[in-house]
């Protein structure tokens, strides 16, 4: 396969299916520091369900984690190979002690590891089992959100990497090279890691190759990564790789999508994950950064109807 031009810069966001609204308040504000910049509903489907997003001050790009809150739907993912299994944020190099405390204190048992060089923790979402992993760096590139719940010296730092596990190790190692032009900067055991743009934190993934694992669930459903997207920097070169990657006979790529916040493009790997190529819009089209993620947002046609949303979905929120 012949390697595609450098378009995309870094990690953007991840979308993982969870279990309530307020269990991912708990998680990723309470416990892990991160805001709330942005509660929605999830644009697909006839169902209302939460869509919110969990980042730095301003939800820059490379540190968005999202959450579609789904147990309500009674849907359960089966983990399995095709997914990403991991979410890995950054934290300054000192701090794995303060956080294995801080975790353990809120009953989350952390797992100290050491890949490529690197000291992290490994723990789970305690609500829907989903994995992440916090990794000490020095490299990490975004200012944290200065939080009540975690000291400003050891705040995550944006992402650091994504984990994809996969069961055939070779079509997703190519299509990550060429397709999405990452290098491959090393192995470590089953993992093997790529970057892209200027490469560190923010801009790795790693494919952890597991031949026996079965392969996992795709659909919306709780307790599984539903798609990590990428940052793209304009349409123009959006459209330029979705034509290129289709030239390469990855073909089911979708059209381009409008998510109110970014402007975005799917494609299904040959590894099983789904992948965004997304072009930022920005929070601040529909509230200022004061208050961003104070109440929910919904396109114009919903306005009337938020009152009756908020008690279909039967999912309160306390910040
Ligand atoms: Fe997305």
């Amino acid at each position: 396969m012949e390697k595609l031009p450098e378009r995309l810069n870094g990690l953007h966001h991840i979308t993982l299916t969870t279990g309530t609204a307020q269990g991912d308040i708990n998680f990723f504000v309470k416990i892990l520091g991160l805001k709330l910049v942005k509660r929605t509903l999830l644009y697909d489907g006839g169902e209302p369900v939460y869509h919110l997003y969990f980042g730095n001050s301003k939800g820059d790009p490379g540190t968005l984690t999202t959450s579609f809150p789904m147990r309500r739907l009674g849907r359960k993912g089966r983990v399995g190979a095709g997914q990403i299994s991991s979410t890995g944020y950054a934290v300054p190099i000192g701090s794995l002690d303060w956080w294995k405390t801080h975790l353990s204190k809120h009953g989350i048992e952390a797992e100290e590891q050491h890949r490529f060089g690197e000291d992290l923790l490994a723990f789970r979402h305690p609500e829907c089992g989903l994995g992440f992993e916090i990794v000490a760096t020095d490299k990490a590139k975004f200012e944290p959100y200065v939080s009540e719940y975690v000291p400003a010296e050891y705040s995550i730092r944006g992402f650091h990497n994504w984990t994809c596990t996969v069961n055939e190790f070779e079509d997703m190692d190519d299509f990550l090279r060429n397709a999405w032009s990452m290098r491959n900067v090393g192995e470590d055991g089953s993992y093997t890691r790529y970057e892209m743009g200027e490469g560190g934190p923010a801009t790795y993934v790693d494919l952890d190759y597991q031949p026996d694992l079965r392969q996992g669930t795709w659909s919306y459903a709780e307790g599984i990564a539903h798609h990590g997207a990428f940052d793209i920097a304009d349409l123009e070169t959006q459209s330029a790789l979705k034509f290129d990657v289709e030239g390469l006979g990855f073909t089911d790529f979708s059209d381009r999508k409008h998510r109110g916040y970014f402007e975005s493009i799917y494609v299904r790997t040959p590894g099983g994950m789904l992948f965004e190529a997304a072009k930022t819009i920005g929070f601040l089209v529909d509230e200022d950064e004061a208050h961003l993620g104070q109440t929910l947002q919904v396109s114009p046609q919903f306005r009337d109807q938020v009152p009756e949303l908020l008690a279909r979905m039967n999912d309160p929120i306390e910040l």
